[in-house]
């Protein structure tokens, strides 16, 4: 069983700005709970108990965010607001969260380098905090944890995208019998237009074994100059087996403005709470 789960969330968040310039991208709500609770929630879910959030300078907002605050507990109790102090608790007991610091923000591999010590010699889970994966299914890493336990090796959550949006991602090349679970053969960090191995691109979480950090610390500057989490993959696929699966559910990138504005109308549709009043609201606009 897989424990461990690593959360990248130290990014500068430059495509959301100026929003980002002093509140973490990993802290914009989705109704009413920030995206990195989500993803932690989605963590908890898939049986993950230990976490180990990345962080850098500007970040103590998320610390707070799960920091048990007693003062404010103990007013909810008094004044008998007991769902949102039951809501409260529950973000408390969700799992053991621990905190690094990334120095510099060298990239997304440098950023997972930094759970070298956290992670040992066990395998773990890796999910970036800045988008939500939604299933009705059930949570994505719990998908791929599935394939870990049958294949042992790495996994990487897949989705189609059109090949024109291709260049933005890491991009797989593989082959597959069902469509569903791939072999990887190949893959690219955000390639040139045109270039790409195929339209399937990973998904923003990973399943690892603890090997890839000696592929990471060999890997230098790649594409912007930063280190790239695809850039040790690649290598390490040369030595190993690596999967790919085509989740079910959808990505909801909360560091991209459009997918966020998309995702807040998509989860108040689904909300008991919003779907009466937002439906009426966007009926109304006559579009
Ligand atoms: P992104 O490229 O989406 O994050 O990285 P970013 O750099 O914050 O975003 P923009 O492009 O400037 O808007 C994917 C994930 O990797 C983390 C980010 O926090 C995000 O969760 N990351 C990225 C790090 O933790 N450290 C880095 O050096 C780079």
């Amino acid at each position: 069983m897989i424990k461990k789960a690593v959360i990248p969330a130290a990014g500068f968040g430059t495509r959301f700005l100026p929003f980002t310039k002093a509140v973490p991208k990993e802290m914009i709500p989705l109704i009413d709970k920030p995206v990195i609770q989500y993803v932690i929630e989605e963590a908890a879910a898939a049986g993950i108990t230990e976490i180990l959030v990345v962080v850098s300078r500007g970040k103590m907002a998320i610390q707070e965010h799960f920091n048990p605050e007693f003062s404010l507990e103990d007013r909810l109790e008094k004044s008998g607001k007991t769902s949102l102090l039951e809501e409260l608790r529950r973000i408390d007991g969700l799992a053991r969260l621990h905190f690094v610091y990334q120095q510099e923000l060298k990239g997304l591999g440098d950023a997972v380098l930094q759970a070298k010590s956290f992670v040992g010699n066990d395998p773990f889970a890796v999910l970036l905090g800045d988008t939500v994966l939604s299933s009705d299914y059930k949570p994505v890493t719990s998908q791929l944890l599935d394939v870990y336990a049958d294949r042992g090796a790495a996994v990487v959550a897949l989705e189609e995208v059109p090949q024109d949006l291709t260049s933005r991602y890491g991009v797989i090349a593989g082959t597959s019998d069902d469509d569903s679970l791939y072999e990887i053969n190949g893959l690219v960090e955000k390639p040139a237009p045109g270039k790409a191995p195929s339209n399937l691109v990973i998904a923003s979480r990973y399943i690892f074994t603890a090997d890839i950090f000696d592929y990471l610390e060999k890997t230098p500057r790649g594409k912007g100059n930063e280190i790239q989490l695809t850039d040790a993959m690649r290598a390490m696929l040369a030595d190993k087996a690596m999967y790919g699966l085509k989740f079910n559910g959808t990505r909801h990138d909360i560091g991209n403005k459009l997918d966020f504005i998309i995702s807040t109308i998509e989860f108040a549709l689904k909300s008991e709470e919003f779907r009466q009043p937002v439906t009426d609201y966007l009926k109304s606009l006559e579009l």
